[in-house]
């Protein structure tokens, strides 16, 4: 018989549900994981068919299906869409040149510079002149059919004009679809006013937009489209078979496309590296952001001679800029107290636009730090930013050193902030430290760590949350948490039924959670996640590992002494003895290894992932390997298997790889690589 209690739990799960649902597709920023997802869908279903009663025609078991997956119909490219190589100076942009000199030594070349519009690649098909399909990069083999999204866009002709000729049987149009910076502004202005998520920069919010599962809600959105590039053909003549990029970029004008106005053709290497330089410097006057010049040969004829890499044409170069620099006020220096009672010094700054998106507060690590960049409150500093890379305080802007008035050096506080403990640094370490173990600060950031998603994941255990219950006191260990009842929790404000249950519901799920998430949730210092997975395998309970020993540990593979002394010291001290029996008294991190469930065909194997590789997060493509059996280490060594090659790679492992002779794996066949244990072809 169906209780009450299974009533309200299906009712929980059908709004946590749509909740997720308008996270992932509507906002395109997922708060849970997909392993954490389909768990309640799995569990909905479960009382479903228990139940049939419960089962709703609008359930949300009955209309997401996949979900976790696309919402969007796979499309495979006619041809692949590869990236491009970096050239990140001006010696990588003449190597280039001369080595397409070499490689075609009785051409006289041409070369088109066109900005790097920072947005999304798309590829546009077009069926006697009809737009019939719009499809996003993927993985480069396999995009996303997303044609009733883009079929809205101004910018992109629903039929191709007929100043442009008799269209081709088939035509395929590839360019970028970004958002103005203008039109971002007014975007978020709109979605603060209508309290809906405000976007970190326009590539955010062209990829949100672009990615709506309702067409309609992509048409309200601002979006623009550049093309940049013809792609495979069938019966096309005349101008549709133009011979030079130039060319193509004025067919493209013809038929209805907007084209980048800034392109300019040039004829030698000189050239092609000061029309670099010009754009570099004009980056801020184009309304749209750039990432970087595109520099390509300009007959067409030999891009089929050049032919291409696996990963990118040898025709093109994209010449990235320097980091993009501003100058704000540094309003004050502070100083937060982390999970293990680092104490951390970081720049309060007046918001400035930088670097694609809005930076108001930048660490500046340790008090060394801040005495070598001599930065001081009151100052005019130097803030840097490149791509997503976390913003950084360079130092004063020159001259700032001369003021009068300015401030005297800043001094790190003697008082922890939060339990006003005296702070410790010890001598020789740049780390200044709280000493205090019951320090709450301290505190919420252990439990919050614990409750992250990588750790236990446990829901709606953010911040401020923590905080009340430390205040209550409800909780002063993590191990305190499974003790909680929904009658205390109703007892403190912004509690109701509904929040309370789903709270002690979600702690008592993560019971189940694997002995990896748990080693990894106790926070000990200098052990990651990666290297909790290398413990864990060789010490899968808690009570192997608590027998384990420096030198047992530091033999296995990736754990250094530093981590080893770590690990140990931290499961000798008596309070985490303490806490570590109750966590196994309440069922905590008992459940066996779950993720080996999968073939261990990477066994042993050193895999290094450069730059960014579509369909994974750095930490997703890790542990993809990790639960393969593989390590994943930072750099490249002669032990490493191979090194995959995302967008952007970084050129020392590159470098580094190429001088060992380590095989490169194009991100694309990561998954091959995955599935099969073995180098792709
Ligand atoms: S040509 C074979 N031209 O940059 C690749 N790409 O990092 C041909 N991009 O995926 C691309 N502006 O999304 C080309 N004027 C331009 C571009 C451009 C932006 C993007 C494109 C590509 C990425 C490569």
């Amino acid at each position: 018989m169906m209780g009450d209690a299974e009533q309200q739990r299906a009712t929980v799960l059908r709004e946590q549900l749509a909740h997720h649902n308008n996270r992932y597709y509507g906002d395109d920023a997922p708060e849970i994981s997909d392993a954490s997802y389909d768990a309640l869908v799995r569990e909905l279903r479960d009382l479903e068919a228990k139940f049939p009663e419960l089962a709703a025609e609008d359930s949300p078991t009955a209309t997401v299906g996949s979900a976790t997956n696309s919402s969007f119909a796979p499309v495979v490219h006619a041809r692949p869409m590869q990236s491009l190589d970096n050239a990140f100076d001006d010696g990588d942009l003449l190597s280039w040149v001369e080595r397409l000199v070499k490689a075609a030594p009785d051409e006289q070349l041409g070369f088109t510079c066109e900005p790097k519009v920072d947005g999304l690649a798309m590829s546009l098909t077009y069926v006697n002149g009809v737009l019939v399909r719009g499809a996003t990069r993927g993985d480069g083999t396999t995009g996303e059919d997303v044609t009733a999204n883009i079929s809205t866009l101004a910018s992109i002709p629903r039929q191709l004009l007929p100043a442009a000729g008799e269209p081709p049987a088939m035509v395929e149009i590839r360019g970028e679809i970004y958002m103005a910076q203008g039109d971002f502004a007014e975007l978020n202005a709109r979605q603060a006013k209508a309290g809906e998520k405000i976007f970190v920069n326009p590539r955010n919010a062209a990829a949100g937009s672009l990615r709506q599962k309702d067409a309609s809600v992509t048409a309200t959105r601002p979006l623009s489209f550049f093309a940049y590039q013809l792609g495979p053909s069938e019966g096309a003549h005349g101008p549709w078979v133009p011979a030079t990029q130039r060319e193509v970029l004025d067919q493209l004008l013809r038929a209805g496309f907007a084209v980048a106005d800034q392109v300019v053709v040039v004829s030698s290497a000189q050239e092609v590296v000061e029309t670099c330089q010009a754009f570099e410097r004009g980056r801020h006057d184009l309304g749209f952001d750039v990432d970087g010049a595109v520099v390509k040969v300009n007959e067409l004829r030999l891009h089929e001679m050049l032919g291409s890499t696996s990963r990118a044409p040898r025709w093109a170069i994209a010449k990235k800029f320097a980091p993009e620099e501003q100058h704000t006020l540094l309003i004050d220096i502070e100083v937060s107290v982390g999970r293990t009672g680092r104490v951390t010094p970081f720049a309060v700054l007046q918001p400035v636009f930088v670097g694609g998106s809005t930076v108001s507060v930048a660490t500046l690590h340790n008090e060394d730090q801040v005495a070598a960049k001599d930065v001081r409150p009151g100052d005019l500093v130097v803030v840097r930013k490149a791509g997503d890379v976390i913003p950084e305080v360079v130092g004063p802007v020159p001259g700032q050193q001369q003021r009068t008035n300015r401030s005297a050096p800043w001094a790190f506080p003697p008082l922890c902030p939060s339990c006003r403990s005296g702070l410790v640094r010890t001598e020789g370490e740049s780390e200044t430290h709280c000493p205090n173990a019951s320090c709450r600060a301290q505190m919420i950031q252990q439990i919050c760590y614990f409750a992250s998603r990588g750790a236990l994941d446990i829901e709606g255990l953010g911040e401020q949350r923590v905080a009340q219950l430390i205040d209550a006191e409800l909780v002063s260990s993590v191990a305190d948490l499974y003790c909680l009842t929904v009658e205390q929790l109703l007892t403190l404000e912004g509690f109701g039924e509904l929040s309370a249950t789903s709270l002690i519901e979600g702690i008592a799920r993560s019971r189940e959670q694997s002995i990896h998430r748990l080693v990894i949730g106790l926070g000990i210092s200098e052990l990651g996640p990666a290297g909790a997975r290398v413990v864990v395998r060789a010490f899968p309970t808690l009570e192997a590992l608590r027998q384990a020993t420096v030198d047992q540990l530091s033999a296995l593979e990736g754990i250094g002494p530093a981590i080893a002394h770590s690990v140990v010291s931290y499961l000798q001290t008596p309070a985490n003895v303490e806490l570590v029996e109750r966590l196994v008294q309440f069922g905590v991190g008992v459940t066996e290894q779950t993720s080996s469930d999968l073939p261990q065909n990477l066994l042993g194997k050193a895999i290094v992932v450069t730059g960014a590789v579509e369909g994974f997060t750095r930490e997703s493509a890790e542990a993809a390997i990790l639960e393969r059996g593989g390590t994943s280490p930072g750099s490249v060594s002669k032990k490493t298997f191979c090194v995959v090659v995302g967008e952007s790679p970084g050129a020392s492992k590159l470098t580094k790889a190429e001088s060992l002779g380590i095989p490169l794996v194009e991100a694309q066949k990561f998954s091959v690589l995955l599935e099969s244990g073995a180098l792709p072809d």
